[in-house]
């Protein structure tokens, strides 16, 4: 069993995610605790109904980005994790954190990476006139929303769709794939090569997903 934090800064959909997957029998990672920055993060009510411990590290109380990520490491060091998950976490972390955290940190970002890093994806997929948008898990690199790739899933756009709609399709993929992901990294399956993510197919005969790319 692996002990995670996720950090968040607002609804929480994708903790809820991760919550429920966890409470699952056979999942193998454990929710510790979860980190908001913001102390009205609606996901902080999820963590607490679930039963999880709870820390608000509010960027305002920090003179520099460095000071806050200090707190946001000893916190995690203090309660023991191996994993972080971001899951709407809206502050970018220092490259001294990323590195003390590499390969041991996942995002989820409503977009194909590398298309669309940043804020307003759907508006921009739409702007652009692609044909498909989607989501991605990925371990976290300094650069903002980059990093080796885990999973993804994609959505055909229509022309009728808005950012709305898009934004609300996206989000129930990324609740799929989130603690898809998850699983793959804390069953130890997922190696690193360079930008390149290797999943190793399960080794027990009963396993059913060894495809983490939904339908
Ligand atoms: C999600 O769509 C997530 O992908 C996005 O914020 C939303 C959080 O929703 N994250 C990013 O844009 C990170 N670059 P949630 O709080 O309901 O999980």
């Amino acid at each position: 069993m692996v002990d995670v934090a996720v950090l968040i800064s607002g609804g929480g959909t994708n903790l809820q995610a991760l919550i429920d997957a966890c409470a699952e029998d056979d999942f193998p990672a454990n929710i510790k605790l979860v980190i908001s920055n913001n102390p009205r993060a609606k996901g902080l009510e999820r963590a607490k109904k679930a039963g999880i411990s709870t820390k608000v590290i509010n960027h305002r109380d920090y003179e520099t980005r460095e000071d806050f990520d200090d707190q946001i490491h000893e916190a995690l060091n203090e309660c023991g994790v191996k994993l972080i998950c971001l899951a709407g976490f809206m502050r970018i972390l220092d490259a001294r954190f990323v590195n003390r955290w590499r390969n041991r940190m996942l995002n989820i970002h409503p977009s194909l990476l590398p298309s669309f890093k940043g804020l307003h994806t759907q508006e921009r997929a739409l702007e652009a006139g692609v044909r498909f948008t989607g989501c991605t898990v990925h371990f976290v690199n300094p650069e903002l929303d980059d990093g080796p790739i885990i999973t993804q899933a994609a959505i055909a756009i229509n022309p009728d769709d808005t950012a709305e709609t898009l934004a609300t399709k996206v989000l129930e993929k990324e609740h799929i794939i989130y603690p898809q992901a998850l699983k793959l990294v804390a069953e130890g399956r997922v190696r690193v090569v360079g930008n390149r993510v290797t999943i190793r197919e399960a080794d027990y005969a009963n396993e059913s997903i060894i495809n983490p790319i939904p339908e």
